[in-house]
């Protein structure tokens, strides 16, 4: 069994960019599962088709030729042999990519390519269910919370640096829409697993949350390696 860190939350919690800094900071190879499912939801939304539709996600699936693979240390997420990095960061993709992940057979396809992707390689793997479903028996798991308003207001701070207008009614709207889209779903809804650290970073700053992450990660690492 190798070293995994599970790390889980809502949206907009900050999974993925202190999952990203935690991989540089304890050289291991980050997964973003997040970035998997906003991949299928921006293949529906070209193919015009419905995410939240069981039969146009199975068609999603079968036609978008979805793959992960690293190149170094990043991941880069393929539709049809085309990376789609740049492409999944919006809102719109967002909201599709939760649309399309509560379907069995997505589930089911992401739940294998994300078991065999981890299988040999210590990971830092960021997602909903990772501590849950994915990898039930990683060594450290982290449920990364904070409050809606908080995560809204540093949503719409993010988005006015990268110079995007953005109302906070909206932003927090769909945010407590995404929030009640991903944990209500029937499979592998997003749930703190009993076992994980939970971590309140409503009234931390980014780097305080990254030192408190890395020193969890860190300790848990060691109790590991001990054999614990
Ligand atoms: O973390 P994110 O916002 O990039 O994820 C986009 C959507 O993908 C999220 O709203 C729900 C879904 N998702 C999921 O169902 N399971 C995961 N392990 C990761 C993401």
């Amino acid at each position: 069994m190798v070293f995994s860190v599970a790390i889980d939350g809502p949206s907009g919690a900050g999974k993925s960019s202190l999952s990203e800094a935690l991989a540089d900071r304890l050289a291991l190879i980050h997964l973003d599962t997040g970035a998997m499912y906003r991949s299928l939801g921006l293949q529906a939304l070209r193919m015009g088709l419905d995410p939240s539709s069981e039969s146009d996600a199975a068609q999603v699936l079968e036609l978008a030729d979805f793959q992960v693979d690293f190149e170094g240390k990043k991941q880069i997420n393929r539709l049809r042999g085309e990376a789609v990095n740049s492409l999944i960061r919006t809102d719109e993709v967002g909201m599709a990519g939760s649309q399309i992940a509560r379907h069995a057979c997505v589930r089911e396809s992401m739940l294998q390519a994300q078991r065999r992707l981890a299988e040999n390689v210590p990971m830092i793997i960021d997602g909903r269910d990772i501590g849950t479903y994915v990898l039930p028996n990683a060594a450290c798991k982290i449920y990364l919370d904070a409050s809606p308003e908080i995560r809204a207001k540093r949503r719409q701070k993010q988005l006015e640096e990268n110079g995007n207008r953005c109302d906070y009614d909206t932003i927090y709207a769909d945010i407590l829409r995404r929030d009640r889209q991903d944990s209500s779903r029937a499979i592998a809804p997003l749930k703190r697993a009993e076992d994980a650290i939970y971590v309140d970073t409503s009234t931390l700053s980014y780097l305080e949350t990254l030192d408190q992450l890395e020193a969890i990660i860190l300790d848990k690492k060691a109790e590991f390696e001990r054999g614990e």
